[in-house]
């Protein structure tokens, strides 16, 4: 990778025993309060898809720090994918499983159909939630243009169940 994204890597937080015993919980946060390596991990996230994308979806709630600034620096515009029971005009709603029991996502149909999506979030870990943020823009006759996340956790294959996803870090 660039200088830069090697310095923006560097700044991910390694915390061991979170959120439970035996997984080290890598936190992004540091890497986005700095401009210059947010800059360089948005732009990372757009580079293999550049001009192929009509607006950026991110999904709940990490999705967004991301999607928001990849739609400005790309020039398009971003919608969200949320958690169920947040959306006023829910149109596609896919369940999927988590570690312990499942969760939601919905999404509103405001975008005409064939629209061209960039789907981001900020990790692939089993790849259930991006698997799911596919399957919801499907339902809506939306073009996945690509799918994109900050960091994939390779070892948990999520590219098996959600790929291919472009991955600016693997660890
Ligand atoms: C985390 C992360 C990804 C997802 C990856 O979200 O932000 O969205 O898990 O896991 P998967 O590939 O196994 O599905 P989480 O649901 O914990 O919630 P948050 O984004 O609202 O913090
Ligand atoms: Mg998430």
């Amino acid at each position: 990778p660039s200088d830069a994204l090697a310095r923006a890597e560097s700044l991910i937080a390694l915390t061991p025993d979170f959120p439970e015993p035996g997984i080290l919980f890598r936190d992004i946060s540091p890497l986005l309060a700095d401009a210059a390596a947010l800059r360089a991990v948005v732009d990372a996230l757009i580079e293999p898809f550049a001009g192929t994308f009509d607006v950026v979806a991110g999904v709940e709630a990490r999705g967004f720090l991301l999607a928001g600034a990849v739609a400005v620096a790309a020039g398009v515009g971003t919608v969200p994918i949320r958690k169920a029971g947040k959306l006023p005009r829910p149109a596609a709603s896919v369940s999927y499983d988590l570690e312990y029991g499942k969760a939601t996502i919905e999404m509103a149909a405001d975008l005409p159909e064939g629209t061209r999506v960039l789907l981001v979030d900020d990790v692939l870990a089993t790849g259930g939630t991006l698997r799911a943020g596919r399957a919801v823009l499907a339902e809506l006759g939306y073009v996945l243009a690509g799918t994109a996340v900050l960091m994939e956790l390779e070892a948990l294959g999520g590219q098996q169940v959600a790929g291919p996803v472009h991955a600016v870090f693997r660890v």
